[in-house]
């Protein structure tokens, strides 16, 4: 059961804002996926708050939720819209679900994708906060996230995945400063780090997709970042950038990791 209104107001039909524009199909497919009732009460009354006028299009759809752009009358925000299912916790590792029950309590699985969204936009606030180029949190309401839209001229930006690299070196040397912000004045690691999850904006990176983020101080916390790091080595070796896990790791310099007392 939709209510007109936000649904005029998700996808409006006076406005054709896009060469690329949705058929009424596609868009009912969309609104029956991710906009269940409670979805779109929040996404109403995020509007009502003004942190966005109107969502546009969605810039990703995937299992666990979409991205949408959204509307704000001095440019644009990125909205990030979770499922309510149990779609977000099966890529999850034990340790961050574990995390994740303690801050919700036992529930259902709207309460654990209401803590996962809070999870995402704290751990945004503390990256922005310490540097890491990151978009810049403005809210959230459930199972819905409000963030800065990384994009240029209403156009969402690339996945590092995606585009040739001018300079990788400079990328390289660059997220080597981001990694060491966000483990030594942010104190969290990010633990999905990838050229997936990672975008570029006029030519420098931008971290996303934090919600798995873990603090500093966890016994994981040495593991999930050698991963992390050793996914960029990876990448920018096969660039032909003079680097490997080690040399990124020591770019970055010392990093207190694990329990506070080893
Ligand atoms: N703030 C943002 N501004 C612009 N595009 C974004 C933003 N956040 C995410 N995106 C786009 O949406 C995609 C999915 O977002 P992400 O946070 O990685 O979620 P997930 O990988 O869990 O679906 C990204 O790859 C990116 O293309
Ligand atoms: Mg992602």
């Amino acid at each position: 059961m939709f209510m007109p209104d936000v649904e005029e107001a998700l996808f409006p039909r006076r406005k054709e804002r896009f060469e690329d524009r949705r058929k009424e199909k596609d868009q009912r497919k969309l609104l029956d996926e991710f906009f269940d009732h409670a979805t779109l009460l929040a996404v109403s009354r995020l509007i009502t708050q003004g942190q966005f006028a109107q969502l546009d299009y969605p810039i990703s759809t995937g299992k666990e939720g979409g991205v949408f752009r959204a509307t704000v009358p001095d440019g644009f925000r990125a909205v990030k819209v979770y499922r309510i299912g149990n779609a977000v916790f099966k890529r999850l590792p034990a340790y961050a679900l574990e995390a994740l029950k303690r801050e919700a309590g036992v529930g259902n699985y709207g309460r654990l994708v209401s803590a996962w969204t809070r999870r995402e936009h704290t751990v945004l606030r503390r990256l922005f906060a310490a540097g890491v180029r990151c978009p810049e949190p403005f809210g959230y309401l459930r199972n819905v996230l409000v963030m800065d839209f990384v994009g240029d001229e209403g156009l969402p930006s690339p996945r590092l995945q995606t585009v040739t690299l001018e300079d990788p070196t400079a990328i390289h040397d660059d997220l080597v400063v981001q990694v060491r912000r966000m483990v030594n004045d942010a104190r969290l690691v990010h633990g999905d780090l990838s050229p997936y999850n990672v975008l570029l904006r006029d030519g420098l990176p931008v971290l996303i997709d934090v919600a798995q983020s873990i603090e500093a101080e966890h016994p994981q916390a040495r593991a999930l970042l050698d991963r992390d790091i050793a996914n960029f080595a990876r990448y920018f070796e096969r660039l032909g950038v003079d680097t490997s896990t080690e040399r990124f790791l020591e770019a970055v310099g010392p990093v207190q990791l694990g329990p506070k007392d080893s």
